[in-house]
């Protein structure tokens, strides 16, 4: 629950009545939280991708010299110590190929949505973070721009993204949406700290922060590109040291051939 009360003065000053008002914010907060825990759950995974990938070629390896020895050794003894190394390699494979499948997001199921109602649910969520509550946003949706084919909850995980990071830069954010082309462009204007041409080569980089800070775990972005790239569309990001930044989400209003109904 969310309880504000403010007091409405009458003519003279005086208090005339006691506005109070509750706003029950459960489920915005469960979504948040979602959110908070998709990102974590996408640093897991991707560190089981990567772990997996890396154990995986020794495996192979190991694998293939027992059943190499295996052919050629005639003391059952030693047969049976190969036989065993491979019975634990099959173990460990098993072990690695269920933690990435363990992290791998659930998949998403496509939606028509209106491109103001995901941009306003972000808003909403990103005022539970006390930096978006110091800055100033403006959020300018035409409602009548044409719906997309999304997977809602990941874009607005994509747009809170770029909420909280426009907050981070230190500067006022002003959301816009237009429609060009077959594309519907989301543009997130802000005025805050920019990026070198150092910082902007490395921006989609898993893990890449330049926040010290033990909340900031560097894949707000990396997340976000790989979510607009599952929807046949990109993340375009410009930027100028001390005046700014403008990311802009580009989403295709027809859906690419090849691009799958379920996302992962
Ligand atoms: N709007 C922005 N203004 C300035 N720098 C930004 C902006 N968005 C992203 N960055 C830079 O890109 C880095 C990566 O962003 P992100 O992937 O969201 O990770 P995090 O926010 O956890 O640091 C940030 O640490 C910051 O240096
Ligand atoms: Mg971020």
């Amino acid at each position: 629950m969310n309880i504000s009360a403010s007091f409405l003065s009458g003519a003279a000053g005086e208090v005339s009545a006691v506005l109070a008002v509750v706003k029950d914010v459960t489920s915005l907060r469960r979504l948040h939280e979602q959110i908070v825990r998709s990102e974590r759950l996408a640093a897991a995974g991707l560190l089981a991708a990567g772990v997996a990938h890396e154990v995986g070629n020794p495996l192979t390896c190991i694998s293939s010299l027992a059943q190499f020895l295996l052919a050629r050794a005639p003391d059952p003894a030693i047969r049976e110590g190969l036989e065993s190394i491979e019975v634990h390699v099959e173990r460990i494979s098993r072990i690695v190929q269920d933690l990435t499948r363990l992290t791998r997001p659930a998949p998403a199921t496509l939606r028509e949505a209106s491109v103001g109602n995901l941009v306003d649910t972000a808003v909403n969520l990103a005022r539970h973070n006390p930096a978006v509550r110091r800055m100033k946003m403006d959020s300018a949706v035409d409602p009548a721009l044409p719906a997309v084919r999304v997977a809602p909850d990941h874009l607005v995980q994509v747009f809170l993204n770029l909420i909280l990071n426009a907050a981070d830069s230190g500067g006022n954010l002003t959301i816009r949406a237009a429609r060009t082309g077959g594309a519907i462009r989301v543009i997130f204007d802000d005025t805050g700290c920019g990026m070198t041409a150092e910082e902007m080569r490395r921006l989609f980089d898993p893990f890449h922060s330049t926040k010290d800070n033990e909340r900031h775990l560097g894949l707000g972005l990396f997340v976000s590109h790989e979510i607009v790239r599952q929807h046949g569309g990109d993340l375009l990001v410009a930027s100028e040291p001390g005046v700014g930044s403008t990311v802009t989400v580009v989403l295709p209003m027809e859906r690419l051939p090849s691009v799958s109904e379920e996302l992962v």
